[in-house]
């Protein structure tokens, strides 16, 4: 419970993604938060099998990223990076090069995941500008795609909940289908086997739409808000393949992928394809402060840095890009990163967690669990007449019981901090259990 009573507490902050009134009628509050753990607002620990949103890779609390930020604030608290400059922004991105898959070495920074995707839309339709190609204007994103809220990634986005209510959205966006097919694929762990074809439906849009029209083509590499879907084997070399043929630039969302939840710093890296722009935020300073980056092939850069050497290249910006604080927490992020080998986690637990999130197989209602990295998706027949009703009863029962989780419509998605050790994983399928025995 809330520990301020008095009537209407909650009633000012108007809550993102939320159903307002169900949850201030209910509310769950977190109000600390210490390595793999929560704790309530009414001191129970909650074992954080999300990673907060995705974002806290490296557990909570930790002191290395406090103390930078606060060294950081009182050395610098804020300068501009338009016209102007400050070291530590430099020395980020250099961080972040040395990291980047092979040739995503030059850093664009935001201040989120949806800055990050439409910091990328914009790069990609000026690239094409610079090089003659401006009528490639088309932008193409993937149903069930989720790439932030932003009017840029609610277009390419392929979430209809996302959508509908805000009228026509960017003009000249096209989608590819989907991969999910639970017909063929269901229980698969990690890539399933079927769907590398799918890849061909940007050569449909080609048709479609002529290749000299189209900029580029966004894609999570593990679709993740729409319930953890690993791409099929084959399916991201193909993409890759076909966008390459037809000058069309290939962007990875890297916005939950990024920073180890694969078991390597980027999905680019995990499945050994390499995408032209990259969009990263969340594990790039461990959630402490929003920050967001889009990496971006050297080749495109260059073509757009030119001109004369007084005018500004690309008129695009925000007054948080290279935060100095956000910088802070990222040096001391990737540090941790790297000290505690935390980009290899999810490889050497992955035998773990694919048997505890298996486990689940036979359990109440589950239809499909899909693992890959240290992510899950767990994925329940609907009640009928009541979609995503089944899924959110477990989400409340695990909070009950000391375990949050994150469902979205009948799926119930899991993604720890890396630090994760075997026996809270243990706990973390036990729970859930428990869970789908009780709901109906
Ligand atoms: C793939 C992807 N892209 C973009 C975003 C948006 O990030 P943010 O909420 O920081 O704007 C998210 C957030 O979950 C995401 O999962």
């Amino acid at each position: 419970m809330y520990a301020d009573a008095r009537a209407g507490a909650l009633d000012a902050f108007w809550m993102p993604f939320t159903a307002n009134r169900q949850f201030k009628a209910t509310p769950r509050l977190l109000a600390a938060a210490q390595g793999m753990f929560y704790t309530s607002n009414d001191g129970r620990p909650v074992l954080d099998g999300t990673s907060g949103l995705w974002c806290v890779n490296a557990g909570h609390g930790r002191p290395e990223i406090a103390e930078a930020v606060s060294a950081q604030l009182r050395t610098l608290d804020y300068a501009p990076n338009f016209q102007m400059g400050h070291p530590i922004a430099f020395q980020f991105a250099e961080r972040l090069a040395s990291i980047a898959p092979a040739g995503l070495d030059r850093i664009f920074f935001t201040g989120s995941g949806s800055e990050s995707v439409d910091t990328a839309l914009k790069i990609a339709l000026a690239y094409q500008r610079s090089i003659g190609q401006g009528g490639r204007t088309r932008l193409i994103g993937r149903e069930r795609g989720y790439h932030g809220a932003g009017f840029g990634g609610i277009s390419v986005g392929g979430l209809v909940a996302n959508r509908r209510a805000f009228g026509p959205l960017l003009p000249g966006v096209d989608h590819i289908r989907h991969t999910h097919d639970l017909a063929a694929n269901a229980f698969s762990a990690g890539s399933p086997t079927h769907g590398a074809a799918l890849a061909d439906d940007l050569e449909r849009l080609v048709q479609l739409h002529g290749a000299e029209t189209i900029a580029a083509v966004i894609v999570e590499p593990v679709a993740g808000s729409t319930g953890v879907l690993p791409p099929p084997k084959g399916y991201l070399d193909r993409l890759r393949q076909i966008a390459t043929r037809h000058g069309i630039l290939l962007i990875f969302d890297e916005v939950i992928t990024g920073f180890g939840r694969l078991g390597a710093p980027f999905a680019a890296d995990y499945f050994g394809v390499t995408p032209d722009l990259m969009t990263t935020a969340k594990g790039i300073t461990n959630g402490a402060l929003p920050m967001g980056a889009v990496f971006v092939s050297r080749d495109i850069h260059d073509a757009v840095v030119d001109g004369p050497d007084t005018a500004i290249e690309l008129f695009h910006g925000y007054t948080y890009s290279g935060h100095p604080a956000a910088c802070a927490a990222g040096m001391a992020t990737l540090d941790i990163y790297q000290h505690e080998d935390l980009f290899s986690r999810a490889t050497a637990l992955a035998e773990d967690w694919r048997e505890a999130m298996f486990s689940l197989r036979d359990a109440p209602h589950v239809i499909d669990i899909r693992t890959v990295g240290l992510a899950a998706g767990i994925e329940l027949s609907p009640r009928p007449g009541e979609p995503g009703a089944r899924a959110y009863e477990v989400f409340v029962d695990c909070f009950e019981r000391g375990l949050l989780v994150r469902v979205t419509a009948d799926i119930v998605a899991l993604s720890p901090p890396l630090i994760v050790e075997r026996g809270q994983i243990e706990m973390m399928a036990a729970s859930i259990g428990e869970a789908l025995a009780r709901v109906a």
